[in-house]
Order: structure tokens, then C-alpha cells, then sequence
């Protein structure tokens, strides 16, 4: 790869169009990394569900951990591996809450026994038994029978992480690998620049 874009999404946009036609499930699986106010971390996985200018975007329950930690601390970092491509991409920035209209469109077109989910689970919260939560679905399913509307949680929402730094690393057969960091200057211009393997 001799000449790369000035616009890391539309780079960003070539790797992951080449990850779906290669990953055989989730190309849009990334690792979020939050912390608390204090500086300890945590990371999980979630899926990326849109990217441009305005950030990468992610859908969850603002009541879970990685919920309380973004209200800390508004500072994350996004991890993709691509293991079919050996290709990974690192983003850090601050993290901002979508667009109540933005997690209605997306929930209103999630199917049925998702939405219901996301009704019956206090993500990360202690759960007495896999019973009590079959439970709690089956009452909310009487609650809102399928074809009705199901409103949504007000937990439910979305969040963009706008990126200050996106690093693309990809592998070389002599194990020199290639990293290539691009930077957003104030201005809102970014640039790019090569990094030791
Ligand atoms: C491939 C994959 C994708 C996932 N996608 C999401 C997601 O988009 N949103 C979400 O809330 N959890 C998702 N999860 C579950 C999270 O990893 C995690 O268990 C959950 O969000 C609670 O995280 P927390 O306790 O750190 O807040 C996904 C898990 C896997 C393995």
C-alpha cells in the first residue's frame, strides 16, 4: 500500500468492505475500552452500527458499567481485528450520546424478541437466575404482544465515538508491519503519519 487516502473513513471504509465479504460472522464486532474516573479500565466487545465525521456509532444500555463509565469519563477507545485480513484498527476520542430520534429509528427496527430484551435486561446488573429473566420475557411478551408498539426503554440509546486518532496496522510477512496513525489537528484537517511496528 504505497499511497494511502487523506480521509481516514474513506480508508477505513475500503478495510471494512473487504471484512464483510471475508469474516464469516460479525464484521462489525470492535472492542470498546472505557474507563472510570479514576483510570481503570474495562473493554468489551459491541458492534459498529454506522462511521463518518460524526463518529463511530454503538448501541447500548446507558445502565451498564460501560454506560456509568461513559458518564465519568467520556473518553474511549475502539479496537477492530480483522483475523482474515490481519488487519487491525485502533480509534480514540471522546464519546457523545446520539440523537433521542436516532435510537428510536433504530430500535422501532429491531426485530420483536430484541426489543422485548431490551425491556427485560438490567445490563450488568446481578441476575438471580437464567429463570427469573425467562420470566420477566414472558410477561413482557403478554405486555406487548408482537405487531403491537413497543415503546423504547429510555436506557436504550445510542453513542458516537468522534475520533481525535484512527490507526491502521496491517500485517507484513517479515513481521515489520505496517502503522499508519492518522491525527485530527484543531482545524478539523487530519494527518497522517507512519509509526515503528
Ligand atoms: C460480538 C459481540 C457483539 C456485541 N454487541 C453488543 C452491542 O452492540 N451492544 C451491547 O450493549 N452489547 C453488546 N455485546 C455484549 C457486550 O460485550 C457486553 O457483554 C455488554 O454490553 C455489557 O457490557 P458492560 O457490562 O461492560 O457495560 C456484544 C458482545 C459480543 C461478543
Amino acid at each position: 500500500m504505497d499511497s494511502l487516502p487523506d480521509d481516514p473513513f474513506a480508508l477505513f471504509n475500503e478495510w471494512f468492505e473487504q471484512a464483510k465479504k471475508s469474516e464469516i460472522n460479525d464484521p462489525n464486532a470492535m472492542a470498546l475500552a472505557t474507563c472510570t474516573k479514576d483510570g481503570k479500565p474495562s473493554v468489551r466487545m459491541i458492534l459498529l452500527k454506522d462511521f463518518g465525521e460524526k463518529g463511530f456509532k454503538f448501541h447500548t444500555n446507558a445502565e451498564s458499567q460501560k454506560g456509568h463509565e461513559l458518564d465519568e469519563n467520556a473518553h474511549a477507545a475502539l479496537c477492530f481485528h480483522w483475523k482474515t485480513l490481519r488487519k487491525q484498527v485502533r480509534i480514540e476520542g471522546r464519546v457523545i450520546m446520539a440523537p433521542i430520534e436516532e435510537a428510536d429509528e433504530y430500535y422501532k427496527d429491531r426485530p420483536y424478541m430484541r426489543k422485548i430484551g431490551a425491556h427485560a435486561s438490567a445490563q450488568s446488573r446481578p441476575l438471580e437466575s437464567r429463570e427469573h429473566l425467562e420470566q420477566k420475557l414472558e410477561e413482557l411478551q403478554k405486555q406487548y404482544p408482537e405487531g403491537s408498539d413497543i415503546p423504547r426503554p429510555s436506557y436504550w440509546v445510542g453513542y458516537y465515538v468522534v475520533p481525535e486518532k484512527i490507526e491502521f496496522w496491517w500485517d507484513n510477512p517479515d513481521r515489520l508491519h505496517d502503522r499508519i496513525a492518522y491525527s485530527k489537528a484543531p482545524n478539523g484537517e487530519w494527518t497522517q503519519k507512519r509509526l515503528y511496528p
